[in-house]
């Protein structure tokens, strides 16, 4: 039995984790700590928070001295470290918020778990796993080989640095204080309760609404989608069988570029819409509400800075060592995505906040029709 603090547990990824970590592990404890930052969703979890099947604690991940005590008194002996500021064009406008979060924050929590643990961590059976991101490892050409656990580390973005910072600070803490460390290198995910900044779900709610869906330059950048759920079940496998130490590499292993993804989802749109007339009177702005095709909406726009052109995972070592296999192919989770949004209106109505609103004409604004 396991007694786990999940930082970011209001967020896109560690919702999902504690909705498959409570179904799959009902005797732990399970502890949250968010911020509840603009991406923090406690509606997310709010369920798990009712029926008292974890504890909600509203905190900062750079509270050393609050988070040891908070470990101490729950007897937690798992931190899951998913709290961070998350999107890349983000963190081009404000890099300094990402840097305060993903890089001091994660080394006030790796403080605050050797604090709490003390020196026998280890033979306590103590972990602290750290989630990152294939974005630490740059972009890869058209042709080259997928990023390994053994690519060195060249971020492009204050994002990616920022994390790319942390995941030395975790190393450090696991190779000069002892700290069980583990890290896992995941690819982009998409699924329930993903905020609708980042790609898939604004399609999807753009779709909806009858707004442009803004492709970012020529949209031929290509990203290695995996679902959530996949994700999650990779971080049970490394926290179950990984020693301390290891690093992990996640991916979905697709390699389809941004036109195309998008395209698909349009597609998954139309056929909804096709099926179920009530579709058309819910979102009646919808193109496919009068029966044209979503796709007309795609427009490309001017590019982000920097853009990394390619990602692609190699998850052979979690695979051959761990058992991974990818349970959720890539057209089958983008239908069942685009089935979750549109069965859970209130969930997105509810986060498209005055916030929302407000950086999503600053940043389309700043992104003009390319041509
Ligand atoms: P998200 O932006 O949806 O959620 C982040 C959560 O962290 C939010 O609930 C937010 O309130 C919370 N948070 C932010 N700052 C905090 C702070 N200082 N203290 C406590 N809580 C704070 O992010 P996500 O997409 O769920 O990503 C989760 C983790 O996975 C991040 O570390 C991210 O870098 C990593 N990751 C994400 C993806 C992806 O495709 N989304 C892929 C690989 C890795
Ligand atoms: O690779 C893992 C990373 O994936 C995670 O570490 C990040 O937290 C997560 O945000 C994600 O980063 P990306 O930048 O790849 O995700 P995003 O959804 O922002 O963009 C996906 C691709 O789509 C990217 O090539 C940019 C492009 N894009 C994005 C948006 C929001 C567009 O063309 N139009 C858009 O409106």
């Amino acid at each position: 039995m396991r007694r786990l603090l999940v930082t970011g547990g209001a967020g896109f990824i560690g919702a999902n984790f504690c909705h498959y970590w409570c179904a799959a592990h009902p005797a732990d404890r399970v502890v949250v700590l968010d911020a509840l930052t603009y991406a923090g969703n406690l509606a997310s979890i709010a369920p798990l928070i009712d029926t008292g099947r974890l504890r909600f604690v509203h905190g900062d991940i750079g509270e050393r001295e609050r988070l040891a005590a908070l470990i101490a008194a729950e007897t937690l002996d798992t931190v899951v470290n998913f709290a961070a500021e998350s999107h890349v064009d983000r963190s081009l406008e404000d890099p300094a918020t990402f840097l305060r979060t993903n890089v001091l924050g994660t080394e006030a929590l790796l403080g605050a778990a050797r604090d709490a643990w003390g020196a026998q961590a280890l033979q306590r059976g103590c972990r602290f796993h750290h989630v990152s991101t294939d974005e630490v490892y740059g972009s890869l050409s058209a042709s080259a080989a997928a990023f390994t656990e053994s690519t060195p580390y060249a971020p492009n973005s204050p994002y990616a640095a920022s994390k790319a910072a942390a995941d030395h600070l975790v190393r450090a803490y696991g190779h000069s204080y002892g700290l069980p460390c583990t890290i896992s290198n995941c690819s982009n995910n998409y699924g329930p309760y993903q905020f609708p900044e980042k790609l898939l779900p604004l399609s999807i709610l753009n779709v909806l609404e009858g707004r442009p869906l803004p492709i970012y330059g020529d949209g031929l950048q290509i990203r290695d989608w995996l679902h959530v759920s996949d994700h999650c079940r990779a971080i049970e496998l490394i926290l179950a069988h990984s020693a301390p130490g290891e690093t992990w590499n996640v991916g979905g292993s697709t390699q389809d570029p941004n036109l195309t993804v998008v395209g698909l989802l349009c597609e998954l749109v139309d056929r909804a819409f096709a099926a179920d007339g009530a579709l058309a009177a819910r979102f009646p702005q919808s193109p496919a509400a009068a029966g044209r095709a979503s796709r007309s909406l795609i427009q490309h726009v001017r590019d982000r800075p920097g853009h990394d052109r390619r990602y692609a995972v190699d998850s052979g070592k979690i695979r051959e060592r761990l058992g991974f296999s990818i349970g959720t192919a890539l057209a089958p989770g983008l239908e069942s995505t685009v089935r979750w949004y549109l069965g859970n209106e209130a969930w997105w109505r509810g986060v498209v906040s005055g916030e929302y609103r407000e950086w999503y004409a600053r940043q389309y604004a700043a992104r003009p029709p390319d041509g």
